[in-house]
């Protein structure tokens, strides 16, 4: 599921009025969320574009089936995953905030989208309630540094029991608390850094099939 091609998103760039008006909805309800429950949230600021770009940039998207989002937070990501989907594709989000899953509900009208206000170590459970399918791709927003060890590891545990023989696991994170559990639960591990993102972000790309990559 590891593709060098970069794929442009098929959603036009130009802001039109209702866009901006959502986009300074999300912002607020980022910047809300954060400063209630700063641990759980990570960053108040939701991911720029070149973060998303790049981080989305190097997957196959014209074999996915079903793609996990861990932490869709106010859904920049969710919304360019579902841009790049094939029509028969499911996108599963999970998020322990119930605001932001109730704004991914409100905003994001696509039948492809299934958001659960759950958290990430419930993935296999999920899918298996649910009658879905193996895992393509898993992308993570989650604050790993943040994040209680245990569950961490539950997490990381879970995910490699959903996610198919040739999937792929991609992160983005501030700190580097999630390398170690890529390698230790996924295989090889490929990553890059982002700038232009508040905060720049490391990104990663794990793959089973390739264990040697670092
Ligand atoms: C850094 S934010 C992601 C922000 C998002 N990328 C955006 O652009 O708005 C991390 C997200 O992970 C969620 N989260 C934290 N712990 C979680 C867990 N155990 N399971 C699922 N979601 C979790 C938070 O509620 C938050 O939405």
């Amino acid at each position: 599921m590891l593709e060098t091609v970069a794929i442009p998103s098929t959603r036009a760039a130009q802001p039109d009025a209702g866009n901006l008006r959502g986009q300074s909805a999300s912002l607020g309800l980022s910047i809300r969320t954060f400063f209630e429950q700063p641990m759980m949230v990570g960053s108040a600021f939701p991911a720029s574009r070149w973060l998303v770009r790049h981080m989305l940039a190097r997957l196959n998207w014209q074999r996915m089936k079903l793609f996990v989002e861990f932490g869709p937070g106010t859904g920049v990501f969710t919304r360019a995953a579902l841009d790049r989907l094939p029509a028969d594709a499911t996108l599963l989000a999970f998020d322990t905030s119930p605001a932001f899953i109730d704004h991914l509900r409100d905003s994001i009208q696509d039948s492809r989208l299934q958001a659960v206000c759950a958290p990430a170590a419930n993935v296999a459970t999920l899918l298996r309630d649910r009658g879905l399918p193996l895992a393509d791709c898993i992308l993570s927003g989650l604050p790993f540094s943040t994040l209680d060890p245990m569950d961490a590891e539950r997490t990381m545990a879970a995910s490699r029991a959903i996610l198919e023989p040739e999937g792929i696991f991609c992160a983005y994170q501030m700190r580097r608390t999630i390398e170690p559990l890529l390698k230790k639960h996924i295989g090889g591990v490929r990553s890059a850094y982002e700038w232009r993102n508040i905060p720049p972000c490391h990104l990663y790309w794990a793959d089973a099939t390739n264990p040697q990559a670092n």
